[in-house]
């Protein structure tokens, strides 16, 4: 039986690939910060290790849990993220960072703790989810796309450098998909609605509320094919929301593409 380790398992696309993978018989061991659903996985058939990733105390704990109890993870699947929207001028360091810390220094630590183990086995898959934001940015996500775009930079070097020992990585870049990712997003908008980006506010916080786009179900098949493939790809381009943006921007000139965007997003004040 192969063994999977899933980071922000407790919701969305992270519980949604929990139970993906214990439908096709494999030991799924679900990490996640809510102690409530994580026992919900439990009753669903997961093994379940409380971690926050920004915790070294927890990814410590995880490591240990891993080695004494002679656990091979045969996928990583680095799930756990959120999105901190807000214009460039308004966000402050702390909240710049604290995206960072999750999105991208939490996802390489938890990394770091699995590969010892993945090296000495020289077997071995790591999938990264990004984002079709890790491709290109948009007004009042800057910072997020930042984290997106430092988690494809991260996972094609390490791709190549583990290549050697057997492990395989890959990016799923998923465009919408209906979770509780926008309720995260508009309850952490740093845009003052009386301020010089009040605009903004209607565009990003409303496009939130109508997420249209695909499901967590959906991107955990994406997962599963990524986990399993004899070859897996580089990337995985999910929803046709993703796919249609990745192909404007290899078609549009730069200038064009802001016009679309500056349509889709920026209101009329
Ligand atoms: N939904 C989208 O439209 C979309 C599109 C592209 C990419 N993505 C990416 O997909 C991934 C999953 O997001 P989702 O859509 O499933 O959103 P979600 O429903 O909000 O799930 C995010 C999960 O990450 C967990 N998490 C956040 N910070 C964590 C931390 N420090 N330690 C451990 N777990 C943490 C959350 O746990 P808590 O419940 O404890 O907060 C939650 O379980 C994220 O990396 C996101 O950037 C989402």
């Amino acid at each position: 039986m192969k063994t999977i380790l899933i980071t922000g398992a407790t919701s969305g696309i992270g519980e949604a690939t929990v139970k993906q993978f214990l439908g096709k018989s494999w030991k799924v061991i679900a990490t996640g910060r809510n102690e409530e659903k994580l026992n919900n996985l439990k009753s669903a058939g997961a093994e379940i290790i409380k971690t926050d990733i920004t915790n070294p105390q927890d990814i410590n704990n995880l490591v240990t849990h891993i080695v004494n109890n002679g656990l091979k993870i045969d996928v990583l699947v680095n799930n756990a993220g959120f999105g901190q929207f807000g214009t460039i001028e308004e966000t402050p360091d702390n909240k710049a960072k604290a995206q960072f810390e999750t999105n991208v220094f939490g996802l390489a630590s938890v990394t770091r703790a699995i590969l010892p183990e993945m090296r000495k086995n020289r077997n071995g898959r790591i999938i990264n989810v990004s984002s079709i934001a890790g491709k290109t940015s948009m007004p009042g996500g800057g910072w997020y796309s930042a984290s997106k775009f430092a988690v494809e930079a991260i996972s094609d070097s390490l791709r190549w450098e583990v290549k050697q020992f057997g492990i395989k990585v890959s990016i799923i870049e998923p465009g919408p998909i209906k979770t509780g990712f926008a309720n995260t997003v508009n309850n952490n908008v740093v845009i003052e609605d009386s301020g010089p980006y009040g605009n903004l506010v209607k565009g990003l916080t409303g496009s939130g509320k109508s997420v249209k786009g695909g499901t967590a179900e959906g991107c955990a098949k994406t997962i599963y094919r990524a986990a399993t493939a004899k070859n897996p790809r580089n990337r995985y381009l999910v929803t046709k929301e993703a796919k249609l943006i990745k192909f404007l921007l290899i078609i549009l000139p730069p200038k064009i593409m802001d016009y679309f965007v500056m349509r889709m997003f920026i209101p009329k004040k």
